[in-house]
């Protein structure tokens, strides 16, 4: 994809700051293509990085310190990792402060810093930009010593920052992806053994990525309570079949057994996990097979899970699939993400991939009197560190 928007952030930095970046810290944004709310209940998940990146250009300061300017939110911010107050900082900056505590954990000294951010991932929409900030950032902390932490290393340590130092819960997904993509492939991760294995994206396919242009506050907290509501279904199927540790051990006869003492509601979160894990596997051997109509009707299917069982849709997300439906060349449509707002992405034939674009944001407008942006991407690669002026490969 094209990136125009893209300003050429080693010389936007050279201008802030009167010298020259030493380097560019590059991470792309994720979309997940199935497999969504299994990656904290030990489960399978499909993401692929994509074409759409933050780009972090930098130089290292000595005395510690780490000046930063996002030009997503148009603030500069000044700190030191150690002694920063967390409560003086905007919410932006926490990810950044996160990153260097988290490598502090880890035995690391991270760098001080003068940074230039920007991205072309749309912000808060599902596709990572949180993560995406976070590897980012941590790559920039590392600089051309970034390579001596193993990758793993450098997924888990940029969730720590999201978990422990900003607050969210979130699963290994987002990170794990941003850090493992590989340019055409998807990444198929085990996330209890955090073991993957590429599967390359049919050639003749595109995903269409489609914002619906909400986000509701309900997010964070939803978000949440569904992980609460997993560990409880965990907890009564672990602590009464044999064998099961969590979700993941759990076939749907054993969880028709137990459906009395659930509940209604954590019964269909439990059904929900139970059978978009096993969605993963069938939509890999799709992809695989280069079947696009199978993997297509899996992803539609785990949309129906997600906003049925698993209730994290919402009324513009349900609106964009059923907009998407009988357009040609579409395969499959799901919410991507977190839910309760944000984008859908869609499997299409390659060659239809802008008209079904077109078609789509039309029928969104008239049925949810909003206007959706729609992007059109392949996977991309993972997380790298660029020359300042080896940066525009999007
Ligand atoms: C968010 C989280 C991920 C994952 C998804 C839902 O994107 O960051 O870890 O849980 O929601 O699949």
């Amino acid at each position: 994809m094209q990136s125009d928007c893209c300003i050429d952030v080693a010389d936007a930095f050279a201008k802030r700051f009167g010298r020259a970046a030493v380097a560019v810290a590059v991470a792309p944004g994720r979309v997940n293509i199935i497999g969504e709310h299994t990656d904290y209940n030990d489960g399978f998940v499909m993401p692929a990085a994509l074409d759409l990146e933050t780009r972090i250009a930098f130089a290292p300061r000595d005395d510690g310190a780490v000046r930063i300017y996002s030009d997503v939110v148009g603030e500069e911010v000044q700190f030191a990792f150690e002694s920063a107050a967390r409560e003086k900082l905007p919410f932006w900056a926490l990810y950044a402060w996160g990153v260097g505590m988290s490598l502090l954990e880890r035995g690391i000294t991270p760098s001080g810093l003068d940074a230039y951010v920007e991205t072309s991932v749309p912000q808060g929409g599902g596709l990572s930009s949180s993560a995406s900030f976070e590897v980012a950032v941590a790559i920039a902390c590392l600089g051309d010593k970034w390579t001596a932490l193993d990758k793993l290393d450098l997924a888990r340590v940029a969730r720590r920052a999201e978990n422990r130092y900003v607050g969210t819960q979130c699963g290994i997904m987002d990170q794990y992806s941003i850090v493992f993509g590989a340019e055409g492939h998807a990444v198929m991760l085990d996330c209890r053994s955090l073991e993957s294995r590429l599967i390359s994206f049919p050639e003749a396919a595109a995903l269409v990525i489609a914002d619906t242009s909400v986000r509701h506050v309900l997010g964070e907290s939803g978000y949440h309570e569904r992980q609460e509501e997993c560990a409880r279904a965990n907890s009564v199927l672990s602590s009464s079949l044999p064998g099961v540790k969590n979700l993941r051990d759990v076939n749907m006869p054993m969880l028709e057994g137990k459906k009395n003492i659930l509940g209604d509601a954590v019964y269909r979160r439990a059904r929900h996990v139970i059978t978009e894990n096993a969605r993963v596997h069938e939509a890999a051997a799709a992809m695989t097979a280069g079947d696009l109509a199978r993997l297509g009707a899996l992803m539609s299917e785990s949309h129906l899970s997600l906003r049925d069982d698993f209730e994290v849709s919402c009324r513009e997300l349900d609106v964009m699939v059923e907009s998407a439906a009988g357009l040609p060349g579409h395969f499959g449509t799901r919410m991507t993400g977190g839910g309760f707002g944000g984008c859908t992405v869609s499997l299409v034939d390659k060659s239809s991939a802008a008209a079904f674009a077109g078609a789509l944001r039309e029928r969104y407008q008239a049925a949810a009197r909003l206007q959706a942006a729609t992007t059109i991407v392949r996977p991309g690669g993972g997380a790298r560190l660029a020359k300042p002026r080896e940066t525009g490969n999007a």
